[in-house]
Protein backbone atom coordinates (compact mmCIF):
# COMPACT_ATOMS: atom_id res chain seq x y z
CA UNK A 1 0.00 0.00 0.00
CA UNK A 2 2.73 2.35 0.81
CA UNK A 3 3.99 1.76 -2.97
CA UNK A 4 0.92 1.93 -4.28
CA UNK A 5 0.80 5.92 -2.69
CA UNK A 6 4.63 6.68 -3.31
CA UNK A 7 4.29 5.89 -7.30
CA UNK A 8 1.17 8.54 -6.98
CA UNK A 9 2.00 10.42 -10.47
CA UNK A 10 4.12 7.94 -11.80
CA UNK A 11 1.80 5.26 -14.05
CA UNK A 12 3.66 2.81 -15.23
CA UNK A 13 5.03 2.25 -11.56
CA UNK A 14 0.94 2.58 -10.20
CA UNK A 15 -0.12 -0.25 -12.18
CA UNK A 16 2.65 -2.33 -11.78
CA UNK A 17 2.43 -2.11 -8.02
CA UNK A 18 -1.66 -2.55 -8.13
CA UNK A 19 -0.72 -5.61 -10.26
CA UNK A 20 1.02 -7.01 -7.43
CA UNK A 21 -1.06 -6.39 -5.10
CA UNK A 22 -4.32 -7.50 -7.03
CA UNK A 23 -1.76 -11.24 -7.59
CA UNK A 24 -1.30 -10.95 -4.49
CA UNK A 25 -5.30 -10.93 -3.32
CA UNK A 26 -4.98 -13.61 -6.20
CA UNK A 27 -2.80 -15.60 -4.10
CA UNK A 28 -4.73 -15.42 -0.83
CA UNK A 29 -7.66 -17.14 -2.56
CA UNK A 30 -9.51 -13.76 -2.16
CA UNK A 31 -10.54 -13.79 -6.01
CA UNK A 32 -13.80 -11.62 -5.12
CA UNK A 33 -11.91 -8.56 -4.55
CA UNK A 34 -8.74 -9.66 -6.62
CA UNK A 35 -11.32 -9.33 -9.73
CA UNK A 36 -12.83 -6.40 -8.29
CA UNK A 37 -9.81 -4.65 -8.11
CA UNK A 38 -8.54 -5.50 -12.02
CA UNK A 39 -12.03 -4.75 -12.98
CA UNK A 40 -11.23 -1.09 -11.49
CA UNK A 41 -7.81 -1.24 -13.31
CA UNK A 42 -8.96 -2.09 -16.27
CA UNK A 43 -12.12 0.43 -16.71
CA UNK A 44 -9.53 3.35 -15.70
CA UNK A 45 -7.07 2.07 -18.65
CA UNK A 46 -10.22 2.03 -20.98
CA UNK A 47 -10.57 6.05 -20.13
CA UNK A 48 -7.47 6.17 -21.26
CA UNK A 49 -6.63 8.35 -24.50
CA UNK A 50 -6.49 6.12 -27.54
CA UNK A 51 -3.33 7.84 -28.70
CA UNK A 52 -1.50 6.78 -26.30
CA UNK A 53 -1.02 3.51 -27.97
CA UNK A 54 0.46 3.49 -31.59
CA UNK A 55 3.58 4.84 -32.61
CA UNK A 56 4.37 5.31 -29.11
CA UNK A 57 5.68 2.16 -27.69
CA UNK A 58 9.48 3.44 -27.97
CA UNK A 59 8.70 5.37 -24.98
CA UNK A 60 7.16 1.97 -22.90
CA UNK A 61 9.62 1.63 -20.09
CA UNK A 62 13.25 0.29 -20.75
CA UNK A 63 14.58 -2.96 -18.90
CA UNK A 64 17.03 -1.18 -16.41
CA UNK A 65 18.82 -4.42 -15.34
CA UNK A 66 21.75 -5.92 -16.18
CA UNK A 67 22.20 -4.77 -20.10
CA UNK A 68 24.60 -7.42 -20.79
CA UNK A 69 22.10 -9.98 -20.63
CA UNK A 70 18.95 -8.39 -22.51
CA UNK A 71 18.93 -5.59 -25.46
CA UNK A 72 16.09 -4.06 -26.36
CA UNK A 73 15.56 -4.32 -30.52
CA UNK A 74 14.26 -1.83 -32.82
CA UNK A 75 12.42 -4.73 -35.36
CA UNK A 76 14.25 -3.13 -38.35
CA UNK A 77 12.88 -6.16 -40.37
CA UNK A 78 9.19 -6.04 -39.53
CA UNK A 79 8.27 -4.05 -43.06
CA UNK A 80 9.51 -6.56 -45.06
CA UNK A 81 7.00 -9.10 -46.32
CA UNK A 82 6.51 -12.51 -44.19
CA UNK A 83 5.65 -15.46 -46.19
CA UNK A 84 4.19 -18.08 -44.07
CA UNK A 85 1.96 -21.48 -44.97
CA UNK A 86 -1.62 -21.35 -44.22
CA UNK A 87 -1.05 -23.05 -40.96
CA UNK A 88 1.23 -20.72 -39.64
CA UNK A 89 -0.86 -17.53 -40.54
CA UNK A 90 -4.21 -19.15 -38.63
CA UNK A 91 -1.60 -19.87 -35.69
CA UNK A 92 -0.14 -16.61 -35.07
CA UNK A 93 -3.29 -14.62 -36.28
CA UNK A 94 -5.01 -16.81 -33.48
CA UNK A 95 -2.30 -15.50 -30.66
CA UNK A 96 -2.65 -12.30 -32.06
CA UNK A 97 -6.64 -12.36 -31.28
CA UNK A 98 -6.09 -13.60 -28.00
CA UNK A 99 -3.84 -11.02 -26.88
CA UNK A 100 -5.96 -9.05 -27.68
CA UNK A 101 -8.95 -10.44 -26.23
CA UNK A 102 -6.76 -11.26 -22.98
CA UNK A 103 -9.13 -9.69 -20.42
CA UNK A 104 -12.26 -11.20 -21.47
CA UNK A 105 -10.80 -14.31 -21.57
CA UNK A 106 -8.37 -14.29 -18.44
CA UNK A 107 -12.10 -13.10 -16.14
CA UNK A 108 -13.41 -16.54 -18.09
CA UNK A 109 -10.58 -18.14 -15.51
CA UNK A 110 -8.87 -19.50 -19.30
CA UNK A 111 -5.11 -19.49 -19.57
CA UNK A 112 -3.65 -17.66 -22.08
CA UNK A 113 -0.88 -18.68 -24.85
CA UNK A 114 2.06 -16.45 -24.27
CA UNK A 115 4.93 -18.50 -24.49
CA UNK A 116 5.90 -19.96 -27.89
CA UNK A 117 8.84 -22.14 -29.12
CA UNK A 118 9.80 -21.12 -33.12
CA UNK A 119 11.69 -24.22 -34.61
CA UNK A 120 13.09 -25.13 -37.64
CA UNK A 121 16.21 -24.50 -40.12
CA UNK A 122 18.27 -20.79 -40.03
CA UNK A 123 16.84 -18.26 -42.50
CA UNK A 124 13.46 -19.81 -42.40
CA UNK A 125 11.70 -17.07 -40.65
CA UNK A 126 11.56 -16.99 -36.61
CA UNK A 127 13.20 -14.15 -35.83
CA UNK A 128 11.39 -12.34 -38.51
CA UNK A 129 8.48 -13.50 -37.37
CA UNK A 130 9.19 -12.53 -33.84
CA UNK A 131 9.66 -8.87 -35.32
CA UNK A 132 6.59 -8.51 -37.23
CA UNK A 133 4.63 -9.82 -34.04
CA UNK A 134 6.27 -7.05 -31.99
CA UNK A 135 5.48 -4.50 -33.92
CA UNK A 136 1.56 -5.77 -35.26
CA UNK A 137 0.95 -5.84 -31.14
CA UNK A 138 3.11 -2.97 -31.00
CA UNK A 139 4.70 -4.61 -28.31
CA UNK A 140 9.02 -3.69 -27.36
CA UNK A 141 10.66 -6.76 -28.18
CA UNK A 142 13.79 -7.62 -25.95
CA UNK A 143 16.03 -9.82 -26.78
CA UNK A 144 17.76 -12.58 -23.98
CA UNK A 145 21.48 -13.37 -24.82
CA UNK A 146 20.95 -16.93 -23.57
CA UNK A 147 24.70 -17.75 -23.62
CA UNK A 148 26.12 -14.72 -21.70
CA UNK A 149 23.21 -16.05 -19.54
CA UNK A 150 24.27 -19.20 -18.97
CA UNK A 151 27.56 -18.63 -18.40
CA UNK A 152 26.72 -15.62 -15.47
CA UNK A 153 24.61 -17.87 -13.83
CA UNK A 154 27.51 -19.64 -12.79
CA UNK A 155 28.62 -16.35 -10.57
CA UNK A 156 26.43 -14.04 -8.63
CA UNK A 157 23.79 -13.16 -11.17
CA UNK A 158 21.22 -15.01 -10.27
CA UNK A 159 19.10 -11.69 -9.36
CA UNK A 160 19.73 -10.68 -12.53
CA UNK A 161 18.12 -13.39 -14.25
CA UNK A 162 15.11 -13.18 -11.70
CA UNK A 163 14.54 -9.38 -13.25
CA UNK A 164 14.58 -10.62 -16.82
CA UNK A 165 11.97 -12.80 -16.11
CA UNK A 166 9.92 -10.10 -13.36
CA UNK A 167 10.20 -7.36 -16.04
CA UNK A 168 8.48 -9.91 -18.50
CA UNK A 169 6.17 -10.67 -16.20
CA UNK A 170 4.86 -7.27 -15.22
CA UNK A 171 5.58 -4.70 -18.57
CA UNK A 172 3.80 -5.68 -22.10
CA UNK A 173 6.41 -6.92 -23.92
CA UNK A 174 8.23 -9.42 -26.26
CA UNK A 175 10.71 -11.14 -24.64
CA UNK A 176 12.59 -13.08 -27.57
CA UNK A 177 15.21 -15.77 -26.25
CA UNK A 178 17.10 -16.56 -29.60
CA UNK A 179 19.10 -19.79 -30.10
CA UNK A 180 17.38 -21.66 -27.52
CA UNK A 181 19.55 -24.69 -28.52
CA UNK A 182 21.87 -23.40 -26.05
CA UNK A 183 19.52 -24.99 -23.42
CA UNK A 184 17.88 -27.85 -24.97
CA UNK A 185 21.57 -29.07 -25.72
CA UNK A 186 23.09 -28.45 -22.27
CA UNK A 187 20.42 -30.34 -20.68
CA UNK A 188 21.89 -33.41 -23.18
CA UNK A 189 25.52 -33.47 -22.50
CA UNK A 190 27.55 -33.46 -19.96
CA UNK A 191 27.60 -36.04 -16.78
CA UNK A 192 24.31 -35.95 -15.03
CA UNK A 193 25.40 -34.04 -12.31
CA UNK A 194 27.39 -31.00 -13.83
CA UNK A 195 26.91 -27.68 -13.01
CA UNK A 196 25.87 -26.30 -16.17
CA UNK A 197 22.90 -28.74 -15.87
CA UNK A 198 21.88 -27.15 -12.60
CA UNK A 199 21.69 -23.97 -14.25
CA UNK A 200 19.39 -24.93 -16.99
CA UNK A 201 17.56 -26.90 -14.99
CA UNK A 202 16.75 -23.60 -13.12
CA UNK A 203 16.57 -21.88 -15.88
CA UNK A 204 13.71 -24.15 -17.17
CA UNK A 205 11.93 -23.99 -13.70
CA UNK A 206 12.13 -19.69 -14.40
CA UNK A 207 10.59 -20.24 -17.70
CA UNK A 208 7.74 -22.25 -16.32
CA UNK A 209 6.37 -20.18 -13.24
CA UNK A 210 6.56 -17.28 -16.36
CA UNK A 211 3.40 -15.83 -17.17
CA UNK A 212 4.50 -13.01 -18.96
CA UNK A 213 2.21 -9.64 -19.81
CA UNK A 214 3.17 -10.06 -23.42
CA UNK A 215 4.99 -13.03 -25.29
CA UNK A 216 7.75 -15.03 -24.28
CA UNK A 217 8.93 -16.17 -27.35
CA UNK A 218 12.08 -18.72 -27.79
CA UNK A 219 13.82 -19.91 -31.10
CA UNK A 220 16.05 -23.03 -32.21
CA UNK A 221 17.38 -24.74 -34.96
CA UNK A 222 16.66 -28.19 -33.57
CA UNK A 223 13.65 -30.23 -33.79
CA UNK A 224 12.06 -33.43 -32.19
CA UNK A 225 15.16 -34.27 -30.62
CA UNK A 226 14.76 -31.55 -27.69
CA UNK A 227 13.97 -32.94 -24.51
CA UNK A 228 10.27 -33.19 -23.86
CA UNK A 229 11.10 -31.61 -20.54
CA UNK A 230 11.51 -28.76 -22.83
CA UNK A 231 8.74 -28.48 -25.18
CA UNK A 232 6.66 -29.28 -22.03
CA UNK A 233 7.66 -25.55 -20.72
CA UNK A 234 5.55 -23.47 -24.08
CA UNK A 235 1.92 -23.38 -24.51
CA UNK A 236 2.67 -23.37 -28.69
CA UNK A 237 5.08 -24.70 -30.66
CA UNK A 238 5.56 -23.19 -34.02
CA UNK A 239 7.20 -25.29 -37.35
CA UNK A 240 9.14 -22.90 -39.63
CA UNK A 241 9.85 -24.92 -43.04
CA UNK A 242 12.15 -24.03 -46.12
CA UNK A 243 10.01 -22.64 -48.53
CA UNK A 244 8.25 -24.54 -51.09
CA UNK A 245 7.22 -24.07 -54.68
CA UNK A 246 3.96 -21.82 -54.47
CA UNK A 247 6.17 -19.33 -51.39
CA UNK A 248 8.89 -19.43 -53.48
CA UNK A 249 6.92 -17.84 -55.99
CA UNK A 250 5.30 -15.64 -53.64
CA UNK A 251 8.28 -14.24 -52.26
CA UNK A 252 9.87 -13.79 -55.79
CA UNK A 253 7.01 -11.59 -56.93
CA UNK A 254 6.81 -9.90 -53.48
CA UNK A 255 10.51 -8.90 -53.77
CA UNK A 256 10.31 -8.02 -57.15
CA UNK A 257 7.48 -6.03 -57.41
CA UNK A 258 9.62 -2.84 -57.87
CA UNK A 259 12.07 -4.19 -60.12
CA UNK A 260 11.80 -3.97 -64.00
CA UNK A 261 13.28 -7.70 -65.09
CA UNK A 262 12.80 -9.41 -67.98
CA UNK A 263 12.17 -13.08 -66.85
CA UNK A 264 9.13 -14.59 -65.27
CA UNK A 265 9.93 -15.46 -62.15
CA UNK A 266 7.43 -18.40 -61.41
CA UNK A 267 9.95 -20.32 -64.09
CA UNK A 268 12.48 -20.23 -61.08
CA UNK A 269 10.41 -22.16 -58.45
CA UNK A 270 11.90 -25.30 -59.08
CA UNK A 271 15.44 -24.80 -59.72
CA UNK A 272 15.52 -22.40 -56.09
CA UNK A 273 13.09 -25.40 -54.07
CA UNK A 274 14.91 -26.61 -51.31
CA UNK A 275 16.92 -23.41 -50.20
CA UNK A 276 16.23 -20.89 -47.08
CA UNK A 277 14.28 -17.95 -47.08
CA UNK A 278 17.65 -16.38 -46.51
CA UNK A 279 19.37 -18.05 -49.43
CA UNK A 280 16.18 -16.78 -51.28
CA UNK A 281 16.76 -12.82 -50.31
CA UNK A 282 20.53 -13.32 -50.72
CA UNK A 283 20.23 -14.23 -54.21
CA UNK A 284 17.83 -11.81 -55.36
CA UNK A 285 20.05 -8.88 -53.42
CA UNK A 286 23.22 -10.16 -55.03
CA UNK A 287 21.53 -9.85 -58.71
CA UNK A 288 20.39 -6.41 -57.99
CA UNK A 289 23.92 -5.64 -57.38
CA UNK A 290 24.77 -7.01 -60.06
CA UNK A 291 22.39 -4.70 -62.34
CA UNK A 292 23.43 -1.83 -60.02
CA UNK A 293 27.39 -2.03 -61.27
CA UNK A 294 26.39 -2.83 -64.48
CA UNK A 295 24.54 0.50 -64.92
CA UNK A 296 21.02 -1.46 -65.99
CA UNK A 297 17.74 -0.03 -65.20
CA UNK A 298 16.57 -3.56 -65.41
CA UNK A 299 17.42 -6.56 -63.91
CA UNK A 300 18.04 -9.35 -66.91
CA UNK A 301 17.99 -12.65 -66.21
CA UNK A 302 21.39 -13.40 -66.53
CA UNK A 303 21.83 -11.36 -63.53
CA UNK A 304 19.24 -13.87 -61.30
CA UNK A 305 21.70 -16.96 -62.93
CA UNK A 306 24.44 -15.68 -61.82
CA UNK A 307 23.58 -14.85 -58.80
CA UNK A 308 21.68 -17.64 -58.42
CA UNK A 309 25.10 -20.36 -58.98
CA UNK A 310 26.84 -18.24 -56.96
CA UNK A 311 24.62 -19.54 -53.62
CA UNK A 312 24.79 -23.10 -55.06
CA UNK A 313 28.59 -22.46 -55.42
CA UNK A 314 28.61 -20.85 -51.36
CA UNK A 315 26.40 -24.11 -50.27
CA UNK A 316 28.77 -26.41 -52.24
CA UNK A 317 26.11 -27.83 -53.81
CA UNK A 318 27.44 -27.39 -57.70
CA UNK A 319 25.89 -30.22 -59.30
CA UNK A 320 22.61 -28.08 -58.99
CA UNK A 321 24.42 -24.68 -61.06
CA UNK A 322 22.75 -23.69 -64.10
N1 LIG B 1 8.99 -16.59 -44.04
C1 LIG B 1 9.70 -15.62 -44.61
N2 LIG B 1 9.10 -14.75 -45.45
C2 LIG B 1 9.82 -13.79 -46.04
N3 LIG B 1 11.14 -13.59 -45.85
C3 LIG B 1 11.78 -14.41 -45.03
C4 LIG B 1 11.09 -15.46 -44.35
N4 LIG B 1 11.98 -16.13 -43.59
C5 LIG B 1 13.16 -15.53 -43.76
N5 LIG B 1 13.06 -14.51 -44.62
C6 LIG B 1 14.17 -13.65 -45.05
O1 LIG B 1 15.39 -14.19 -44.53
C7 LIG B 1 15.95 -13.32 -43.54
C8 LIG B 1 16.46 -14.14 -42.36
O2 LIG B 1 15.37 -14.79 -41.73
P1 LIG B 1 15.27 -15.02 -40.14
O3 LIG B 1 16.28 -14.16 -39.48
O4 LIG B 1 13.86 -14.84 -39.73
O5 LIG B 1 15.70 -16.53 -40.04
P2 LIG B 1 15.72 -17.47 -38.76
O6 LIG B 1 14.69 -18.55 -39.01
O7 LIG B 1 15.57 -16.66 -37.54
O8 LIG B 1 17.17 -18.11 -38.88
P3 LIG B 1 18.26 -18.49 -37.74
O9 LIG B 1 17.88 -19.87 -37.28
O10 LIG B 1 19.54 -18.49 -38.51
O11 LIG B 1 18.20 -17.45 -36.69
C9 LIG B 1 14.82 -12.37 -43.17
O12 LIG B 1 15.29 -11.10 -42.75
C10 LIG B 1 14.05 -12.27 -44.45
O13 LIG B 1 14.66 -11.37 -45.33
MG1 LIG C 1 16.94 -16.10 -36.05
Amino acid sequence: MKKLLASYGNDDEFRLVAERIISEEEKKNNKVLANSLRRTLENSRATEPNHSLKGLEKFSPMYEGNNDFVERVEPSNAHKELILSFDNVRILKGLIEEYRYAETIRKNGLPLRTKLLFCGPPGCGKTLSAEVFSSTLGLPMFVVKLDKLISSYLGETATNIRSIFEFANNKPCILFLDEFDAIARSREDGNEHNELKRVVNSLLLFIERLSPKGFMISATNLDKSIDPAVWRRFDEVIWFKHPDKGMIKKFLKSRLKNIHHDFDSNSYADVLNGLSFSSLERILNQAIKYMIIRKQRILHENYLVDAINDEYRRNGGVEKML
